[in-house]
């Protein structure tokens, strides 16, 4: 088979990675891609929002099977594209349609569909700028701290958790009359805080059946101890060590489980990664918020995990038939480290040479935002590099990725350096 990959970070490397281990593969391609993709697949310089171009070169190359790494075609619905176009629709695409893919694209969607089908969730409300003054009075129900959520898309910036009321109220105004988020927070959902730990559970479906991927814990604010700005994510450990079997027992009943058949009861139709971002309070597991996407830098320690050949999981996906098979998982921890540009998530400067990379032996390195320049690996992204490996526990695993990130450099290296310090 031919494959395409979609998306330009880690988690593409690391799907790269382990679709290029498939006996299925004959060529496989990554559009747009990075240094660490080109060496192991074709890069080819086509946005994976251009559904024209994506079309283009799926024709050219006789792809077989798309796997679509980021959520913004998913939520442009990329997948319905590819049903309506005639030369397009042979081919497998690995993700959800676009019905599906407003689980991410609508935070609104997401509460209505959880609550539907009483998967557990923080109670909430959402509000537009006709509704304002509904807003500050719900406000007025609530304890602090405040959760104020852009319903729309907004590159991980639109969650606001306030602690004083008056700050509330003055950010659900700027959200959503002074469009603070644009068209994203034209509707505002404001939600209960929940108070607890937190950790990701990846699933593959086909709509009807489900396999439940590795948990994995991600840390995404860029200074030690869980301070300062967000981020996309500076590391991230699997299995997430809290997440026992009793624990994910009630995970599956009561969130999983209700959640793919919710996409049946609901017409949904759904091929793909369902990523449910979780809470754990008092014992309980609570839904955070859904993806329709692999995590990033969750992929980088959830997908190595997994023995499996993907591409057999990925056909069961489209072809409907996943309840025929079992995941192999590796009963190894894994951990990754992500080496980030100096000043991220703010302004960065880009085009620092990588060096030291050869020097890594006991890591697999995922690039996220390199390029290739000659023969030189330079940056070209916040997040840089992400340095996986195994250990008996997360702490063994971590140690290594620490000794391979030392013989890396580039000028402004910046990476956390207390992963795990919560567990
Ligand atoms: P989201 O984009 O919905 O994942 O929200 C971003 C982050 O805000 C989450 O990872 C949580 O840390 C936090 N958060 C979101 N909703 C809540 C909530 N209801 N209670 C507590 N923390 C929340
Ligand atoms: N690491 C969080 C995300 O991929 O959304």
């Amino acid at each position: 088979m031919n494959i395409l990959v979609l998306g330009s970070g880690g988690r593409e490397h690391t799907l790269t990675w382990k679709i290029a281990q498939s006996n299925h593969v004959d060529h496989l391609f990554v559009a747009p891609g990075n240094a660490g993709t080109a060496a192991i697949a074709n890069n080819v310089p086509v946005s994976p929002n251009d559904f024209e171009a994506v079309k283009e070169l799926v024709v050219n190359e006789n792809i077989d099977m798309v796997v679509v790494g980021p959520e913004d075609p998913l939520v442009q619905g990329i997948y319905d594209y590819f049903q309506e176009q005639e030369e397009l629709k042979g081919v497998h695409v690995i993700g959800p349609s676009k019905t599906g893919a407003i689980l991410e694209g609508s935070k609104e969607f997401a509460k209505e569909f959880m609550s539907r089908h009483n998967i557990p969730t923080a109670a909430y409300q959402s509000f537009t700028s006709d509704s304002l003054e509904a807003g500050y009075a719900f406000l007025e129900t609530l304890k602090a701290p405040y959760v104020l959520k852009a319903d729309g898309l907004a590159a991980g910036k639109g969650v606001l958790i306030i602690d004083d009321i008056e700050e509330a109220k003055a950010e659900l105004k700027n959200m959503l009359v002074d469009a603070k988020f644009g068209q994203a927070s034209a509707k505002v959902v404001i939600e209960e805080f929940l108070s607890g730990i937190e950790l990701s559970v990846f699933v593959l479906t086909d709509g009807r059946d489900y396999l439940i991927l590795p948990t994995a814990k991600d840390y995404k604010r860029i200074g030690e101890g869980d301070t300062g700005l967000n981020t996309g994510g500076m590391g991230a450990i699997s299995p997430v060590p809290f997440a026992d079997a009793e624990f994910m027992q009630k995970i599956e009943e009561r969130i999983v489980k209700p959640t793919v058949d919710g996409f049946k009861k609901d017409n949904i139709t759904y091929k793909g990664f369902v990523f449910i971002g979780l809470i754990k309070v008092d014992g309980e597991p609570y839904v955070i918020e859904y993806n329709v996407r692999m995590g990033d830098p969750e992929t980088e320690v959830v997908i190595p995990r997994i023995k499996n050949d993907i591409v057999d999981l990925f056909l069961a996906t489209a072809n409907g038939s996943l309840a025929d098979k079992t995941l192999e998982i590796d009963e190894r921890a894994a951990t990754t480290i992500m080496a980030v540009s100096g000043g991220y998530p703010e302004a960065y400067e880009k085009g620092k040479e990588i060096v030291g990379l050869e020097n890594v032996k006991d890591s697999i390195v995922f690039h996220a935002g390199t390029k290739q320049e000659g023969d030189k690996v330079v940056t070209s992204g916040g997040r840089v590099i992400a340095f996986t490996s195994f250990g008996d526990d997360f702490r063994e695993a971590l140690k290594t990725s620490y000794d391979s990130l030392n013989k890396v450099c580039f000028d402004g290296i910046y990476y956390r350096k207390d992963l795990g310090f919560d567990l």
